[in-house]
C-alpha cells in the first residue's frame, strides 16, 4: 500500500502522540480513531529512555467528528460506546477501541461521503454479480459451442475424460480468490484454516484412492499439471546435467521423460535442463525390449528410471524395472497418467508396490479436474542384507518427502490453485467407490471391443490389442490413400 498518496485513497489512521501530557501514575491514552474502530498509544511510552519520534500515519477514514470539533459532551458519549481492548506493539502498550453499536450512529455524522462514490460502489456490485451470459456474451457464446462440440461428437482421445458437476462446481466456486502459497500449517498468508482442510482431506483421499499408508508415502496435489509435477521431481532429485532415462516419445513415452529429435533438438525442459537418454519398444512386436533398456540403463546409469507414457497399450512389468533401477543405482519413477483410473480400480498392476515416486495427471482415467499429482515413498527405507535399497546414499530413510515439496513450491510454484485441490478431492472420493470400479471395468471392456472390431477388419494393432484403455492402431501399412478409404468405408457404416 503505497502510504504516501493516502489522500487520494481517502482512508485514514491517525497516529498521534501526547509527548505534552503531564506524567501521571496511570498514562493518559491518546486517541487515534476512525468511526468505529480507534486505536489509543499509552503515553507511557514517552517517558521512556528511547522515544519514539512520532510519526503521522495516515491509512483509516477520518472521523467526522473531527470536522465538527469542539463538543465535548458528544466525546463522552462517545466514549462511553466504546469496547477497550488493550495489547502492546514493540513493547508499547496500546488500546484498541470499538464502538459497541455502529447503527446508533447516523451514517451521515461519521463519514465525509465522497461525491460519487455511491455510484461507483453500485456499479462494482452489479458487475460482480454478473452471470456469464450477461458479462460476457462473447465468451459465453464460444463455450456454448464447445459444450455442444463435447456432447454431440464421440469422443475417442485417450488422454480426456468428462468430469462430473461437482468437480465442476468446485472449479468454478470462490476457492479461486484465496492465495494461499506454502503447505497446511504453514502459509504464507493468512485465513487459510479452511484451505488447508481442503488440501489435508486431498491428501487422505490421495493416499486411500490407490491404498497407501501415510507411514510409507506422502502425496503433493499442488502441480498444476503432470508436466510440472515430473519436472518437480527432476528438480527436487537431481541437479542440472543429471541423466534421466524414460520411453522414447516415438515408442509411447512422453515429452516430460525427455526428448530430443532425431536432428538432435532439445524439446521438453526435461531434456534442455537435464540429460536425457531413451530406451525403446521392439518395432516387431510393440512391446517394451526389457534386455534392450537393461543393456542401456547399465550404460548410462540414469539417476532417475522413469516408467509410464502416452501410447502404451500393455501392462508395464514393474517388478523388472525395480531390478534394473536397482542394478544400475536409480531411482524409479512412474508416470501413471494415462491409467491412474484404471489403477485405482485395481484394473491394472500397481506401480506403488515397486516404484519409489509415482505421478500423474488428474484428469485423464482418474476422472478429476486437469492437474497433476506426485506420490513418493517416506520413511524407512527397505533393506537388503543389511544394506538400505535404493541409489546408495547411505542415508536409511527417504528424503524425498521435503525435496519434492520444496521444489513444487517455492521452486516451481506460487500459490496453488485450491478450487482445482477442492475439486481433485471431490474426484478421489469418487474414486474409492464400487461405482467407479464398475465404470473403468466398463472403459476396459469398450476399449477390447474396439480392438476386437479393428482386428476382424484387418486392421493392424500394435502388440496386437490392449490391456488397458487405449489402442494403437498401425496406419504405416496403408498409405495415405489406405487410410481415407478406411475412414470413408466407416463414414458409410455410420
Ligand atoms: C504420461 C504422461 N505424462 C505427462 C503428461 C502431461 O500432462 P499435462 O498435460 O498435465 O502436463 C501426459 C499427457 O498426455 C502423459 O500422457
Amino acid at each position: 500500500m503505497d502510504l504516501s498518496s493516502h489522500t487520494q485513497s481517502g482512508l485514514s489512521l491517525s497516529f498521534h502522540s501526547t509527548n505534552s501530557s503531564p506524567p501521571s501514575p496511570t498514562p493518559p491514552k491518546t486517541m487515534i480513531a476512525d468511526d468505529s474502530i480507534s486505536l489509543q498509544i499509552d503515553s507511557s511510552y514517552c517517558h521512556s529512555p528511547n522515544p519514539m519520534p512520532s510519526k503521522p500515519l495516515q491509512l483509516l477514514e477520518e472521523r467526522t467528528e473531527k470536522l465538527h470539533s469542539g463538543n465535548n459532551d458528544e466525546r463522552v458519549d462517545k466514549d462511553d460506546e466504546q469496547e477497550e481492548v488493550e495489547f502492546s506493539i514493540l513493547g508499547h502498550p496500546m488500546c484498541l477501541k470499538r464502538q459497541r453499536d455502529c447503527q446508533s450512529l447516523p451514517f451521515t455524522k461519521r463519514f465525509a461521503v465522497e461525491p460519487g462514490l455511491e455510484s461507483r460502489r453500485a456499479g462494482v456490485r452489479a458487475w460482480g454479480n454478473q452471470s456469464l451470459p450477461l458479462a460476457d456474451p462473447e465468451i459465453f457464446d464460444i463455450m456454448e459451442k464447445e459444450k455442444q462440440r463435447q456432447f454431440k461428437g464421440i469422443e475417442l482421445i485417450a488422454s480426456e475424460n468428462f468430469v462430473c458437476r461437482a468437480v465442476m462446481e468446485a472449479l468454478g466456486s470462490h476457492l479461486t480468490n484465496k492465495y494461499s502459497e506454502g503447505y497446511p500449517g504453514a502459509r504464507y498468508y493468512t485465513g487459510n484454516q479452511y484451505i488447508d482442510q481442503i488440501e489435508n482431506l486431498c491428501f487422505e483421499r490421495a493416499l486411500k484412492a490407490f491404498d497407501l499408508d501415510s507411514d510409507n508415502w506422502g502425496v503433493n496435489v499442488q502441480p498444476y499439471s503432470c508436466t510440472s509435477a515430473n519436472f518437480a521431481v527432476y528438480t527436487g532429485l537431481l541437479l542440472p546435467g543429471d541423466r534421466i532415462m524414460g520411453l522414447d516419445s516415438p515408442s509411447g513415452g512422453h515429452l516430460s521423460h525427455g526428448y530430443h529429435t532425431p536432428g538432435g533438438k532439445k524439446v521438453s525442459a526435461a531434456s534442455i535442463f537435464f540429460e536425457s537418454f531413451p530406451y525403446k519398444v521392439n518395432p516387431q512386436t510393440g512391446y517394451i525390449d526389457y534386455e534392450k533398456l537393461e543393456e542401456k540403463a547399465m550404460d548410462y546409469r540414469p539417476k532417475i528410471l522413469i516408467c509410464g507414457g502416452s501410447s502404451y497399450p500393455r501392462e508395464w512389468d514393474y517388478g523388472r524395472f525395480r531390478q534394473i533401477a536397482d542394478k544400475c543405482g536409480a531411482v524409479l519413477m512412474c508416470d501413471m497418467a494415462h491409467i491412474s483410473g484404471l489403477i485405482a480400480a485395481k484394473e491394472l498392476a500397481s506401480p506403488f508396490d515397486y516404484c519409489d515416486i509415482v505421478t500423474s495427471t488428474t484428469h485423464k482415467s482418474l476422472r478429476g479436474p486437469r492437474g497433476g499429482i506426485i506420490f513418493f515413498r517416506r520413511g524407512k527405507k527397505p533393506r537388503k542384507q543389511g544394506i538400505p535399497l535404493n541409489h546408495g546414499d547411505g542415508c536409511s530413510n527417504y528424503d524425498f518427502e521435503e525435496r519434492i515439496n520444496f521444489a513444487v513450491h517455492p521452486s516451481l510454484q506460487g500459490g496453488p490453485h485450491n478450487n482445482h485441490i477442492a475439486a481433485l478431492a471431490i474426484a478421489l472420493k469418487q474414486v474409492a467407490t464400487p461405482e467407479y470400479k464398475a465404470y473403468m471395468q466398463q472403459v476396459k471392456k469398450n476399449a477390447q471391443a474396439l480392438a476386437s472390431a479393428l482386428l476382424r477388419r484387418k486392421c493392424r494393432l500394435v502388440t496386437g490389442g490392449t490391456d488397458n484403455h487405449l489402442l494403437l492402431w498401425d496406419l504405416s501399412t496403408l498409405g495415405l490413400r489406405g487410410i481415407l478409404a478406411f475412414i470413408f468405408s466407416l463414414c458409410k457404416h455410420t
